[in-house]
């Protein structure tokens, strides 16, 4: 039996274009009616209006916590002019949480940008922090007495290897110089934001919030102990878990870690090259292990390494995502014990674990990949948008209320 601390936060996720529909005004949107992905998300789960069904249900599986996104081109539609329509309805949104006593944990970018900025070079372009800072300070403002959890930026490292290295998202772009460049625009958005963020509270005598980023971790496993494939495994590591957090450290602007966690990345090199260090995984599936459906693997021992690996910074740690697409109720519940098993053990060893919030509340868009991977707690259908509880969800509701893992 795993006792988890009764302050815990247990609770899921969404995120604003994954769930929403008709953010009309995204450089995803765009890129969706060009061809981009798999489907458009189109109307999504329709929960910009459905959002308290979804707040219902959760607070049925005695969530106590639920991370959202806002939408920055709902707020700022154009460059400069603030939607006072759309700043309203999420402070609607975030009472509802607090009304059903679901702490709100509120993240100001996930992945999409107005397209007002994509067409003035997103995150390449050397103002996007400061119009990052002003987007993110308007919408703060209006929110910093209910909420006190702020993710600025939602997996930075991931949108850059998607966007600017990978080359598969928008603005599909694949060069290592403008990589950099977007990395380090993003780290100077994330620190001028988090300064705004805290002026705010201090101005108005605001209890301290918490700030941070969503950082998508990786398990980086060598599937040969070559020399090779552990300096691969090293420079990954550094490059895609380290570097970042490192940065916003050395600028004093994180005041917690924020976890994202699904899987492990198996590194075969074979030399020296960027694409070799950086990019594919293995091809000969070694050491195989069970999969979900976009045949990720499934790993849990990576949340016990990472949880510790991250230890050393001295910083309360947050899981903000970690699930499982699935056709298949029993392996979705199977994961999720399995990791909080292995984050259990992580915090007797000594790490500090403020709380466990799953990938997803309710199916979504996931990306490029559309619809057809399910991530719910709770199932989706897309003709009539009737939400329906997974038997998961209501054994995690179990562990929630009582603190218990059996
Ligand atoms: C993460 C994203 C989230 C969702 C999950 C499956 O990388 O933050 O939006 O797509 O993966």
């Amino acid at each position: 039996m795993i006792q988890f601390p009764h302050t815990f936060l247990w609770g899921a996720a969404t995120s604003a274009h994954q769930v929403e529909g008709n953010n009309k005004f995204n450089d995803w949107w765009e890129w969706e009616q060009h061809g981009g992905g798999k489907a458009t998300s189109g109307q999504a789960c329709r929960s910009y209006d459905l959002y308290s069904q979804d707040f219902y249900l959760a607070k049925e599986l005695h969530h106590n916590a639920h991370r959202i996104s806002v939408e920055w081109s709902r707020i700022e539609p154009a460059e400069g002019e603030f939607s006072q329509e759309a700043i309203e309805h999420y402070k609607k949104v975030v009472e509802s949480l607090k009304e059903r006593g679901l702490e709100p944990i509120v993240t100001l970018h996930h992945f999409t940008n107005p397209l007002w900025l994509a067409k003035k070079g997103g995150w390449l372009n050397k103002k996007t922090p400061e119009y990052f800072a002003r987007f993110s300070a308007k919408i703060v403002d209006c929110l910093a007495d209910k909420v006190h959890y702020w993710v600025t930026i939602n997996e930075p490292m991931v949108y850059v290897y998607h966007s600017y290295i990978l080359g598969a998202w928008p603005p599909e772009l694949k060069s290592i110089s403008k990589a950099g460049q977007v990395t380090d625009n993003l780290v100077a958005g994330h620190v001028v934001a988090y300064r705004k963020i805290h002026e705010i509270y201090k101005n108005r005598q605001l209890s301290s919030p918490m700030v941070s980023i969503a950082k998508n971790v990786q398990a980086f496993v060598a599937c040969r102990p070559t020399l090779l494939n552990k300096f691969g495994v090293y420079i990954r590591n550094k490059y895609y878990n380290l570097d970042f957090l490192e940065r916003i450290r050395r600028r004093k602007a994180i005041d917690y870690i924020g976890i994202n966690y699904y899987s492990r990345s198996l590194v075969d090199i074979s030399g020296f090259s960027y694409d070799e260090l950086f990019v594919g995984g293995c091809k000969h599936n070694h050491s195989a292990l069970p999969k979900n459906t976009l045949g990720w693997d499934i790993y849990p021992q990576g949340l016990y390494d990472i949880l510790m690996m991250y230890k050393k910074y001295n910083l309360p740690q947050l899981i903000l995502e970690n699930g499982i697409c699935t056709l298949d109720d029993n392996q979705r519940w199977d994961f999720i014990r399995d990791h909080l098993v292995k984050l259990s053990q992580a915090m007797r060893d000594g790490a500090r674990v403020l709380g466990y919030i799953h990938w997803s509340l309710i199916d979504n868009f996931e990306w490029d990949k559309g619809f057809a991977p399910c991530f719910g707690l709770i199932e989706m259908d897309y003709n009539t948008y009737k939400r329906t509880v997974r038997e998961s969800a209501r054994k995690l509701a179990q562990v929630c209320l009582t603190g218990i893992l059996e």
